[in-house]
């Protein structure tokens, strides 16, 4: 396919990989990086053959779609200026901080008939795929209980966006936490209850909870529980994902790249990817990139579209409801 979307990515920490992705996709021509650091914008420019700017309002005339990687309380007023303007909008997650504003976003895509996605990226990355097929064929029997880790250490600097609840949107489980609560809705369906605890003991930097553990009992009866910190000084999860089912176990280990599953018959691998695949730096992105890309081109709606967002942030903030009781 010949290069056709325009493309321009805003904010340039988490939005490198967009970018480089952009740069990589045969469906994309990456027109603008844009950064409030000028310097960092430049580089990135330089390094990828397109244009930069600090102020990305200026290159809206010059675009077809833009990805905002931007903090969390800058999602919805950027998104609601650039679909005003007829533009296709990839958001990082989470969608916004609040279910009006995730809401004021949706109405106008829709109403603009553009395209809206969330960058969930990990729903798109090949394994977990995989897993979703595999939990869907039933060839386990049904899910029990599924675990989900995500340990690690986050630093940034005093005053930074990520310690305000109000610019965060709240703690670490909505933060981060929101990839995985998002993908055991994917994988097991409408949750029925969603309880959760928190504390900042270790993240005393912020205002919300740096450490979560939430528990999903899913209407199907498979409970789903998600561990998740930004405090833990030597993070050593043992899977990302362990799944067991009244068949075996389902394992998918932390670098996403194999899936394991263990039954009365033994041990199998049921994905495993090759070592050369994906060693770009667009890394994981161009799963997602490419989705969003191939959505605009058909007019099709994404698979983490903004009701589908909608609907995990609603889980997580339902779970907040209950620890603030
Ligand atoms: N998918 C993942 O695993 C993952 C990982 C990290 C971050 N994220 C998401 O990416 C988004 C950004 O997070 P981050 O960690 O990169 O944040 P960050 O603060 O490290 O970087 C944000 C960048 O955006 C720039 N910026 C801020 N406001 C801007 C504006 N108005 N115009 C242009 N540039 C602006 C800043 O200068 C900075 O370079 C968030 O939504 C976050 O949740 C996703």
């Amino acid at each position: 396919m010949s290069k056709q979307i325009r493309t321009a990515v805003v904010g340039l920490n988490m939005g490198l990989s967009h970018a480089y992705a952009y740069y990589e996709s045969e469906q994309a021509d990456l027109r603008w990086v844009v950064d409030l650091d000028e310097a960092r914008a430049k580089s990135v420019a330089e390094e990828l053959g397109c244009k930069y700017a600090t102020d990305w309002t200026t290159i809206m005339h010059d675009v077809d779609a833009i990805s905002l990687c931007t903090p969390h309380h800058l999602h919805a007023p950027q998104a609601l200026q650039a679909i005003a303007q007829g533009k296709h909008v990839l958001i990082e997650k989470p969608l916004a901080n609040t279910e009006e504003e995730c809401l004021q976003v949706i109405q106008a895509a829709e109403e603009n008939n553009v395209t809206l996605m969330v960058a969930y990226v990990l729903r798109y990355l090949p394994a977990l795929v995989r897993l979703k097929e595999v939990l869907d064929s039933g060839r386990y029997g049904k899910p029990i209980n599924a675990n989900c880790w995500v340990e690690g250490r986050l630093q940034p600097s005093p005053g930074s966006w990520f310690s305000r609840r109000d610019q965060l949107g709240g703690g670490v489980l909505f933060s981060h936490g929101c990839h995985y609560v998002d993908l055991l809705l994917w994988f097991f369906g409408e949750p029925e209850r969603v309880v959760s605890l928190g504390t900042r003991l270790g993240t005393e930097w912020m205002e919300g909870e740096g450490t979560a553990h939430a528990t999903i009992l899913f209407e199907s009866g498979t409970l789903g529980h998600v561990g998740c910190s930004w405090g833990f000084r030597h993070a050593a999860p043992p899977a990302l994902f362990q799944i067991h089912t009244t068949e075996g176990l389902i394992t998918v280990p932390r670098d996403y790249r194999t899936i394991e599953v263990i039954t009365d018959k033994g041990k199998e691998i049921l994905y495993e990817e090759a070592p050369s695949a994906n060693t770009s730096k667009a890394r994981t992105a161009i799963y997602e990139i490419e989705h969003f890309l191939s959505c605009i081109a058909e007019d099709r709606l994404p698979q983490t579209n903004g009701r589908d967002a909608l609907r995990s942030h609603r889980a997580i903030w339902a779970a907040y409801a209950v620890a603030d009781n």
